[in-house]
């Protein structure tokens, strides 16, 4: 057993107050909340509508609470990861940002990207620093204000994505709690299907990009759906046999929320009763990165010491794979 496991010391959450209801979009697309409801398991998102307000601003509150969750002072905090694909600018780091205004004045930090599966490249990253001994306390944040890249006449994405930020704080544990596994993969010939298509070196911005609406989330909707299902199966698959397990032994799974039907059925391919899953996608709709520990956030009064949990999430890259913790707290 590892002296300095990586475990969860705390865990927080934060979405934006203002929510968009299917009722609202039906004014603004060519939709309805049944199609919505039944195609995708979304009846509401919340969304950032201070104009003043960024990514950075919801990673503050997550830090804020976890400081506070776990009596840390912000000083003893070492490095910050932020996972987001919607920083508040291309450079500086939104984590930069965030260690700014949150006083993490011993932190370094850096932001990642990977999409949705952002939050598990982030989390088995930071867990590295606190395995090899270099650091005591990591806090890696999932968040995304998809509202900064969506655009409300494409009916097509507009109804899925929503904003919201969930981070936790890493520390060493000898008792064998914490990160125990992970598989993670990219299959970068599928960057296609999923991206934004300018904004980068590929395609700088230019008046033309903007009135062709390039700067906007472009997704081949049934193939990512295809693709998410095999992916996160097979990954949770894989990590399940490494590690002599059955979803038996599984407490709770916590797939990122894309599409209930995605949840539906990868829950089906791996046999694991919805009892057993975590969901917000029908309050908070896609949150990209923020998914996965916003419903570690949610239902943490349920989680008991020792349980083992199964992450597993699927985006753009493409990218994806699973987690295996024991939780700690
Ligand atoms: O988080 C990162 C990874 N992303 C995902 O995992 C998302 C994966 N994909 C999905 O969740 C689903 O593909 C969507 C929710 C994006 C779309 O659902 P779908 O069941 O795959 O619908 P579709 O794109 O195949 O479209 C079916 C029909 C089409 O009409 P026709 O061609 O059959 O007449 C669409 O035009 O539904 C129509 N449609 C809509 N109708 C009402 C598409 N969007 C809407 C809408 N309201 N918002």
């Amino acid at each position: 057993m590892r002296t300095n496991n990586a475990a969860i010391t705390a865990v927080h959450g934060y979405v934006p107050d203002y929510v968009l209801t299917n009722k609202e979009l039906e004014s603004m697309v060519e939709t309805n909340d049944e199609w919505i409801e039944s195609r995708t398991g979304i009846k509401e998102r919340r969304i950032v509508k201070d104009k003043d307000k960024a990514t950075s601003d919801m990673c503050v509150e997550v830090v804020k609470g976890i400081l506070q969750k776990s009596g840390t002072s912000a000083e003893e905090i070492d490095l910050i990861i932020v996972a987001t694909v919607t920083p508040d600018m291309v450079f500086p780091d939104t984590a930069n940002t965030v260690a700014d205004k949150c006083g993490l004045t011993n932190a370094w930090g850096f932001d990642l990207g990977a999409a949705c599966s952002g939050f598990l490249y982030g989390l088995t990253t930071g867990a590295q620093f606190i395995h090899s001994g270099m650091y005591k306390k990591v806090i890696v944040i999932g968040a995304d204000q998809m509202s900064s890249i969506i655009d409300y006449t494409d009916r097509a994405t507009c109804i899925i994505f929503g904003d919201g930020a969930g981070g936790v704080l890493l520390e060493p544990n000898s008792e064998g709690y914490g990160f125990q596994d992970a598989i993670l993969d990219s299959d970068g010939s599928g960057r296609d299907i999923l991206h934004m298509k300018a904004g980068g070196s590929l395609k700088p911005t230019s008046a033309e990009t903007v009135a062709n609406k390039e700067h906007f989330v472009y997704q081949e909707g049934r193939s990512v759906f295809k693709k998410a299902v095999k992916g996160m199966i097979g990954s949770t698959s894989e990590l399940l046999a490494r590690n002599n397990m059955s979803v038996d032994d599984v407490d709770w799974m916590v797939p990122h929320q894309a599409n209930i039907r995605i949840i539906n059925s990868v829950a089906d391919g791996l046999n694991c009763p919805m009892d057993k899953v975590m969901l917000n996608i029908h309050k908070f709709g896609n949150t990209t990165a923020g998914t996965i520990p916003l419903c570690l956030w949610e239902y943490e009064k349920k989680l008991k010491k020792g349980q083992n949990i199964i992450l597993t999430a699927f985006g753009g890259g493409l990218t994806w794979g699973s987690i295996y913790l024991k939780w700690a707290l």
